[in-house]
């Protein structure tokens, strides 16, 4: 795949226009194209190859690249990212360097403007020609990347769009590459000093609370996880603060970063151990959504928090029948050690109320293998009580194309939490409705007054299949969703 994919005005160039299923006309705004390439689009058109159908690819001498759009009713953003995604490994093939996007003209503004357009193709683009090849040593057999592609458009909103789309998909390959850098790399000093170079990077504020320092904090959450690995565990803590903030608004971010699961005590059996080197994907989307709000600029005060630590087993970790005693005085009866990520994300929660008073928080967190099951990879799980603030996740999730779906926290499932000989109990005495016992757990650690979703994404932050944006492994989920989120926020 190419080597970087950048925006640019190139001399020598390939149009690329669409067309949707059914078109028998040269639209108008093709015309004047059509003269100047030798009406090379018509030829396109009448290709037998053509009939507009998503997937269409016409290549007419080396100037024209006429693509099918699919059904005029089906098309929109996800369709476009799409198109984006499977383009890219073509032009690659094809050895194109140079490319001058006008899709805009055929696609109508009801269903997306031209700076949707650009967007949505470059994201496409950007997310598909990511691939894990840091790791291929001498005998690797795999064609190392080669070649950049320069990406031009004569509409300027189209040219702006695509800027966005680059940025917004570079900061997603940058939470990819830390949910694949393998757990005996990537532990968590390793995180905080990715963190601390991002931070530097691109004009973020970077904190790191040290072990010693969770000790003495009273962080008995994150402590007793990360306590039986020696590669102890630490919270950072990145901050964007734009000189001009939009007022009124203070938006934190809390992910799960285990950078690795291996149950613990309650160690997981058979084969469930292998991935979870990815229990950090929360973690890692909030790091590529800081990323993406640094690097687009956006007039937000945000921060990020990522409660970070290794579960593992030895002598000196934490077991089932420990009560421990969480930051905010909750105490909490451990009845499984593998139910980990939400007694590091309640220290995370409850700091974070206390210290940076948010006016919103979101956690994202691959949390239950259970979301897996009810949901799938088709859809994170959603939990939010307030309306308002569910409505802008739900429309922000929407855009980007990273769905959601919401189930209930009720007082009941909070009440199902509650154990005999402590405040809580990380795990209930079955399985029933575990997604939502942890979410029910995590509501402990949150102020009343502050509006909070928590995000469960373990069925959709890695595929094992690869798709149109996705090679197999992790797909950074949520980072254009919080951007997007954050992007909106007092808008
Ligand atoms: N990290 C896992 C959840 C997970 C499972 C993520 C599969 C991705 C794929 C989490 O820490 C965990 O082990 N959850 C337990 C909770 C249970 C003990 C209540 C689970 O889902 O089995
Ligand atoms: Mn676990
Ligand atoms: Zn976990």
């Amino acid at each position: 795949m190419y080597r970087t994919i950048r925006t640019g005005s190139p001399r020598k160039s390939t149009l690329l226009v669409g067309l949707p299923t059914g078109t028998t006309r040269l639209p108008k705004p093709l015309v004047a194209f059509d003269e100047a390439h030798g009406a090379r689009i018509r030829q396109a058109m009448k290709s037998r190859m053509f009939s507009g159908k998503e997937g269409d690819v016409v290549v007419e001498g080396d100037d024209v690249l006429l693509v099918g759009l699919g059904d005029q009713n089906t098309i929109d953003l996800n369709s476009i990212r799409r198109l984006g995604g499977r383009l890219v490994r073509k032009l690659h093939a094809m050895d194109i360097q140079a490319l001058d996007v006008q899709l805009d003209l055929t696609i109508p503004r009801r269903i997306a403007d031209p700076e949707s357009v650009g967007q949505a193709l470059a994201e496409g683009m950007v997310l598909a020609n990511w691939e894990v090849d840091f790791f291929d040593g001498k005998a690797s057999t795999n064609e190392p990347a080669s070649g950049s592609l320069s990406l031009g458009a004569s509409c300027q909103e189209v040219r702006g769009g695509m800027r966005r789309g680059i940025i917004l998909a570079e900061s997603t390959n940058e939470s990819r590459r830390l949910s694949a850098t393998p757990p005996n790399i990537c532990v968590p000093s390793w995180v905080a000093q990715q963190a601390r170079a991002a931070a530097r990077k691109h004009g973020m504020k970077c904190r790191v609370i040290s072990f010693a320092e969770a000790k003495r904090l009273g962080m008995g959450g994150l402590v007793n996880v990360g306590i039986g690995s020696s590669n102890k565990p630490c919270m950072m803590i990145l901050e964007h603060k734009p000189a001009r903030p939009r007022p009124g608004h203070r938006l934190a971010l809390v992910g799960k970063t285990m950078t690795y699961d291996s149950g613990g005590y309650s160690l997981k059996i058979s084969n469930t151990m292998k991935g979870m080197k990815y229990d950090m994907n929360g973690g890692a989307a909030v790091f590529g959504a800081m990323i993406a709000i640094a690097r687009l600029k956006l007039p937000v005060h945000v921060f990020g928090v990522l409660p970070c630590a290794e579960n593992l087993v030895s002598g000196d970790a934490y077991r089932p029948d420990d009560i421990i005693t969480m930051f905010n005085g909750v105490t909490v009866e451990v009845t499984n050690t593998d139910a980990e990520g939400r007694l590091i994300l309640g220290d995370a929660l409850s700091w974070t109320c206390r210290k940076i008073k948010p006016t919103a928080i979101v956690d994202v967190a691959t949390l239950t293998g259970g979301v897996v099951v009810g949901l799938g990879h088709f859809c994170a799980g959603l939990w939010c009580e307030d309306a308002p603030f569910r409505n802008q996740i739900e429309e922000a999730a929407e855009s980007t194309g990273e769905r959601v779906w919401q189930l209930p926290l009720w007082e009941a499932h909070r009440k199902f939490m509650r154990a005999q000989h402590a405040d809580l109990w990380n795990s209930g005495p079955n399985r029933n409705a575990h997604p939502i016992q942890g979410a029910a757990f995590l509501s402990y650690f949150v102020d009343d007054d502050v509006p909070w979703a928590h995000l469960d994404i373990a069925g959709v932050s890695a595929v094992d299949k690869r798709d149109d944006l996705h090679v197999v492994g992790p797909t950074g989920y949520g980072v254009r969703l919080l951007s997007e989120l954050v992007a909106r926020t007092g808008a």
